[in-house]
């Protein structure tokens, strides 16, 4: 059995844990492994070499892929699915492992139509995939959100502004909840409910009444708000998956709230801060747990599927169902983060 590994799409820390565990685990089943770099890029383009033990020493608590990543899309290549096809038998590649979020995922579900055999590892910090109750990243990202709200409390108390912490959150604001709860944030900004500004604006004045001269609000990029259809971008351009970069929302929020409520307002984007750096210790140990699930799932022959834990238990779903749409955020949890408004 040889195995091909790759890691496509956004980013984020622990991949490499989960890349060390997948060829750890492959090499004890005495397969072989191939790595292939940046993405689908490297099946279309022939970029590949041998993993062996030395390649995935040292690496396992450290951000990025070893691998390289691209959002190629080789449905969107002239001949791009042949070359991909021609490329896995020259390289008598069996079975793919396939590291990262729905677009990475979703080539190798129309792949399966093709005869390619795939088997998948959620990553994406937006922990959006559905089946998994986490994705590999996600816990790294929070953290991280967390540490800058930790950081905006106390210059916003010392300034009386408005401090609003943009994070990423393309269609679920996952990150945006999680870290406003932990980060005791006064208002949190999903992409899946419009906001309302009034209401923003309304609660940092409640605030102002109880003696409160200072607001912390987090926003999810993909958030907006009501009656506004597009959501914010920072450019025109877009993906080989069809997705625009988004950006702006914070800039836009900043500026209404100065002017309705006289509080100066600051924003800070923290961007691809929030992808990098060294994984926390649960994203290492689902990063583990997943890499070993995935060629479990090789070695059984559950293809076209994912591997995924939920109520911390590992288990597979399949590909059309972990790719029917979005996970977004449980609306009783984000209730319960408004009682602390
Ligand atoms: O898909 C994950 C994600 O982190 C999104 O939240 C964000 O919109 C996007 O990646 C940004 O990607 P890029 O690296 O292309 O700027």
């Amino acid at each position: 059995m040889k195995i091909g590994l790759l890691t496509g799409g956004g980013d984020s820390s622990a991949i490499n844990a989960a890349i060390r565990a997948v060829v750890r685990k492959a090499l004890d089943e005495h397969y072989e492994v191939v790595g292939i770099m940046q993405g689908w890029r490297g099946l279309v383009e022939n970029m590949m070499e041998p993993l062996t033990m030395r390649s995935v020493s040292g690496i396992l608590h450290s951000g990025g892929t070893i691998l390289g990543t691209s959002r190629t899309n080789p449905f969107k290549i002239d001949n791009g699915v042949d070359r991909v096809l021609e490329n896995l038998k020259a390289h008598s590649i069996d079975a793919l492992v396939v590291i990262g979020g729905d677009d990475t995922n979703g080539v190798a579900h129309r792949l399966a139509e093709f005869g390619v055999k795939c088997v998948g590892i959620p990553q994406t910090i937006d922990n959006d995939l559905p089946g998994t109750d986490y994705s590999i990243g996600f816990d790294t990202a929070v953290e991280v959100a967390c540490d800058a709200l930790d950081k905006l409390h106390t210059t916003a108390s010392s300034h009386h502004r408005i401090m609003i912490l943009q994070v990423m959150g393309r269609d679920a604001g996952w990150i945006a909840l999680i870290s406003g709860i932990a980060g005791g944030a006064d208002n949190i900004l999903i992409p899946e409910i419009p906001f309302l500004l009034e209401e923003v604006v309304e609660r940092i004045e409640m605030r102002r009444r109880l003696g409160k001269e200072f607001s912390i609000i987090v926003v999810s990029e993909g958030a907006k708000p009501l009656g506004r259809q597009e959501q914010f971008t920072a450019s025109e351009r877009r993906d080989a998956f069809g997705h625009a970069r988004l950006g702006g929302v914070g800039n836009w929020l900043a500026g209404e709230l100065e002017a309705r409520t006289g509080y100066e307002s600051r924003i800070t984007d923290l961007g691809h801060v929030q992808r990098g750096g060294s994984p926390t210790v649960f994203d290492r140990v689902l990063a583990t747990r997943l890499g070993v699930q995935a060629v479990e799932m090789v070695k059984n022959g559950a293809f076209d599927q994912m591997a995924c834990m939920c109520r911390n238990e590992l288990n597979s779903i399949p590909y059309s169902e972990a790719l029917a749409g979005i996970k977004t955020v449980d609306m009783q949890f984000y209730e319960m983060a408004m009682l602390f408004y």
